[in-house]
């Protein structure tokens, strides 16, 4: 059966690829990006996420199936911290409504396994009370300093995936029949790390600081199809779980810590 998947960050990468795959099964999908989308809008700023909720009602007629909240910025930036958690945020919490017509809605995020870096505790904290004046600010300090100006965009990932933690047992979502659910994806060659991996050399560099040693480097592809399944019907049951698509960085460096 056809379903409606809105999701962000579809213009590139791998929000284009979970685009492609899920329309040639034959869904609709509303795709949400800066520029070259179905529906363009700036998730960095409050006036972005407002128009995101109208022109997404708008096009689906007001009713959605499945968010995939994927939109992101690799940046030593302030607008790194407003993309990857406010607008990823915002892009949950202000399309969940749309989800209530669905017989199987559906909701996952795009964090990252530079989540498991090493985070800042200002900006981590002012993340996960929802400070985004406090956060900016913190942002624009980092991204100031040459020695911390890297931890933003790992901080905004662990915020993310706890924010999803945090929420996803709650009465909004859980409770509404809707799983909710984040992705912590490792090295994928996509325009975001054209940079990190254009060279033989950068690629031995970048797989010291994320160990991948299940087949390396992968394409966006591959995690399309993880997004496919955690936003279709057949994901009825994962509750908070940020499913780590990494080629092993996670184990090599947590092991069996998390119990
Ligand atoms: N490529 C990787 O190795 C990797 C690894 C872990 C996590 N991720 C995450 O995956 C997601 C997708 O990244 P990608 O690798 O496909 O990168 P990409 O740069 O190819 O695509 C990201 C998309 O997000 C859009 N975007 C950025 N800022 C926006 C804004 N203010 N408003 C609306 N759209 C905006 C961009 O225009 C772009 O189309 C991101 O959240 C990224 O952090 C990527």
């Amino acid at each position: 059966m056809s379903r409606t998947y809105v999701i962000t960050g579809a213009a590139s990468g791998i929000g284009r690829s979970t685009a492609e795959l899920l329309t040639e099964r034959g869904n609709r999908v509303i795709g949400v990006d800066i520029h070259n989308a179905d529906v363009n809008v700036d998730l960095s700023t409050a006036e972005g996420r407002t128009d995101l909720v109208t022109q997404v009602a708008d096009a689906s007629g007001g009713t959605i199936d499945a968010i995939i909240a994927n939109a992101g910025l690799a940046s030593p930036t302030v607008a790194t911290v407003a993309v990857n958690f406010f607008g990823a945020v915002a892009t949950l919490e202000g399309l969940r409504p749309l989800l209530s017509g669905s017989s199987a809605p559906r909701a996952v995020t795009t964090a990252s396994m530079a989540s498991l870096f090493p985070a800042d505790k200002v900006l981590l904290d002012a993340l996960l009370a929802g400070d985004e004046p406090a956060a900016l600010a913190r942002g624009a300090e980092l991204a100031d300093s040459p020695e911390l100006s890297a931890q933003i965009y790992g901080t905004t990932k662990q915020a993310l995936a706890k924010w999803v933690r945090r929420n996803a047992a709650t009465e909004p979502w859980a409770g509404a029949g809707v799983p909710l659910n984040a992705i912590a994806p490792g090295v994928v060659a996509t325009p975001m790390t054209a940079d990190l991996t254009d060279s033989e050399e950068a690629r031995k560099a970048l797989l010291q600081q994320v160990p991948m040693p299940l087949n390396g480097i992968f394409e966006p592809r591959d995690v399309a199809y993880l997004l496919a399944w955690l936003s279709s019907e057949e994901n009825a049951h994962l509750c908070g779980q940020v499913v780590f698509i990494d080629g092993g960085s996670d184990v090599v460096i947590r092991g069996d810590s998390t119990w």
